[in-house]
């Protein structure tokens, strides 16, 4: 596969110059010296921590790993929401070990991942009263029942064991309420919901709706899909319904993948026909030969509006087809709407969809289906600093019946192939993008590609070998004081490079002073404060710093700009997911995915049993409400 269109460039830049380039352009930047010489002794972190005058005042934690979470003094953690914590007033207890898919379905799901809080009544501000929709991305057998290990849980899942999975991933939509100082879930809501893997029925709109590639004998109308599974990232969007994206799906499907009629198309999504979920012995929909358009089915952002309990899910086809990390919204200059993804996957594309049609605040109507017609693009990054958004609209450019495109619906169905032939750049694994309500840039983060070679590498992927990752800034032109997310071509630099800078080999860059432990590896998710500084949670410190993954957060302008201060540290073998902000600040909802998940760790003998600490319960993904002793603002 080619690398990009970046080569001929490359040749003539070193990297350094490359990086240097790209991250010391702003002249508040001209005092923070980049590199190693950034990072400060213990004795003179106070005296440059007071002249880097971050907005950032609470006290930084240092780096660890051990059982259980760390926060900096002043401030509180409480569990919110944890697995198999029950949703309804029927729902069972969790019983630890003992699979039920039923009970499942009425508790709180697995491997918490995005969160998003809705204040309830809808369109106010309340900070105290809202919904909590959360996605439940992931299982990890061998810690959710006894007699498995990570490399024999395989043998031992029968048929409750995967009906229980199928219920423990998709999304969550839980009434949450703070009173007498805690934040808790209202189990007789008539807003509580989960969607799994199991259903209800989602509806299928745009491009790809009740297309033959999407058509199975289930569902001959190729419009009602069973469900959603490994839900990952996603985004709100401006009329308050949720988006939740399809990742990893490609680890569903069981088969063989070669003799499949689109074998060429699967491959290009990674899927093999060897599940690590083994759920196709028992389900015809994940047997490539009983139901070859299956997979066709997933990879999609789908919609949910949480304040219509009734209302089906819809998958927003138009949005394209990859694995999708998330999906944020951002309102353009002319009331049009964009939605930035990332495909998470090392060399794969970061993607942007910007609709037709324009938001109209308060008009449901108006904005119910706004996302069914738009324009999608990939995107390609110059060394000039510019940035193109390529569209992958059938019938232009290489999107022809030549190259195997009949139609939209093939363009969205194979954006991966679409994006590969426009000349998009191909990216250091893209995970989260969002919009900055602030300053209106678009931050990238891209977790880690150590496969990236040498010879492969380009402007915005500056570093072969890139354990650490990095985030880009995209900078939309403005036009009337607001910023152009509908725009074709963007400028960009980098926020920062991540990784140790006190390790040279490692090439990290900040663009503002910071402690030794404020360096950070593997950023994945990020949310942006009410004052617009951004929040940074890690996947993978452990396995490059052998330290817990965490939150850093940072200014995003002003001199504290790019200096990334420790905030918080999770338990060993979990991800640090889905950070999110009330509107007022004052809570900080952090979901703790995969607590334990590590070598050797099992139901029976696990790492940590956070967050219970239960000699009779295993650890459980968990989402944390963070506040701070005084009331005010995280972070203040
Ligand atoms: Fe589900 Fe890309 O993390
Ligand atoms: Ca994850
Ligand atoms: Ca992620
Ligand atoms: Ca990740």
């Amino acid at each position: 596969m080619h690398d990009g269109h970046c080569g001929g460039e490359r040749a003539a830049l070193s990297i350094e110059r490359l990086i240097e380039l790209r991250i010391s352009r702003r002249d508040v930047l001209k005092a923070a010296v980049l590199g190693a010489a950034t990072v400060f002794s213990a004795r003179t972190r106070a005296a440059h921590a007071a002249a880097s005058a971050s907005t950032l005042t609470f006290t930084e934690i240092a780096h660890g790993l051990d059982e259980t979470h760390h926060l900096p003094p002043g401030y509180s953690a409480q569990v919110v929401l944890r697995w198999g914590d029950p949703l309804f007033p029927d729902a069972p207890a969790f019983v630890p070990g003992k699979p039920d898919a039923q009970g499942q379905e009425k508790q709180f799901g697995y491997d918490n991942d995005y969160l998003a809080f809705l204040p309830l009544p809808r369109a106010s501000t309340s900070a105290s009263h809202g919904l909590l929709c959360v996605n439940h991305e992931r299982c990890t057998p061998q810690l959710m029942w006894p007699g498995m290990t990570a490399r024999d849980y395989a043998r031992h899942m029968n048929a409750e064991h995967c009906a229980h999975e199928m219920a423990a991933q998709g999304f969550s939509v839980v009434e949450v309420r703070f009173q007498g100082g805690r934040w808790q879930a209202v189990l007789d809501s008539r807003y509580n919901r989960r969607i799994t893997a199991r259903g209800p029925a989602i509806a299928v709109a745009g491009p790809a709706a009740g297309h033959r590639r999407l058509k199975t004998k289930a569902d001959p109308s190729g419009g009602r899909v069973l469900g959603t599974f490994n839900n990952c990232a996603g985004g709100v969007t401006p009329w308050g319904s949720v988006l939740t994206c399809e990742e990893n799906v490609h680890m569903y499907f069981f088969g063989d993948a070669a003799r499949h009629p689109e074998a060429a198309a699967l491959k290009r999504y990674g899927i093999d026909g060897r599940g690590r979920y083994v759920w196709g012995r028992y389900d015809p929909r994940f047997r490539l030969e009983r139901t070859p358009n299956e997979p066709n089915r997933f990879g999609w952002v789908v919609e949910i509006d949480p304040y219509e309990p009734q209302a089906a899910a819809v998958k927003r086809t138009a949005l394209g087809r990859f694995k999708h990390e998330g999906a944020s919204a951002a309102v353009s200059h002319d009331a049009r709407v964009a939605i930035y993804m990332g495909d998470d996957e090392a060399f794969e594309y970061l993607y942007k969809f910007v609709s037709e049609g324009r938001f109209v605040p308060g008009d449901p109507n108006a904005n119910r289906d706004l996302l069914d017609r738009g324009t999608l693009y990939a995107a390609r990054f110059e060394t000039n600093g510019r940035m193109r958004w390529l569209p992958l609209v059938y019938g232009r450019g290489p999107l022809t019946r030549a190259n195997g495109f009949a139609s939209q619906a093939d363009v969205v169905i194979e954006a991966r192939r679409a994006a590969d032939l426009a000349g998009a750049t191909r990216m250091d694994r893209p995970e989260d993008v969002e919009t900055n309500p602030i300053n209106g840039h678009v931050y990238v983060v891209l977790t880690k590609n150590p496969a990236r070679t040498r010879a492969q590498v380009n402007a915005a992927n500056p570093r072969a070998h890139n354990k650490w990752g990095h985030i880009i800034e995209i900078i939309p032109p403005r036009v009337d004081g607001a910023s152009d997310h509908g725009a074709a071509e963007c400028r960009w630099e980098f926020f920062l490079l991540a990784g140790d800078p006190q390790d040279a080999k490692q090439s990290a860059r900040y663009a503002g002073p910071i402690s030794s432990n404020g360096w950070l590896a593997c950023p994945d998710n990020v949310a942006f404060d009410p004052r617009g500084r951004i929040w940074i949670a890690t996947d993978g410190q452990d396995e490059v710093a052998n330290l817990a993954d965490s939150l850093y957060a940072a200014d995003t302008s002003g001199s504290g700009r790019g200096s990334t201060r420790l905030f918080f540290n999770g338990p060993r073998g979990a991800e640090i997911c889905g950070p999110c902000f009330t509107l007022n600040g004052n809570t900080l909802f952090v979901a703790v995915q995969h607590p334990g998940d590590e070598r050797d760790s099992t139901f029976d003998q696990p790492s940590t049993r956070w967050p219970d600490f239960r000699t009779d319960t295993p650890p459980r993904p968990a989402v944390l409400a963070i506040t701070k002793h005084d009331g005010g603002e995280i972070g203040s």
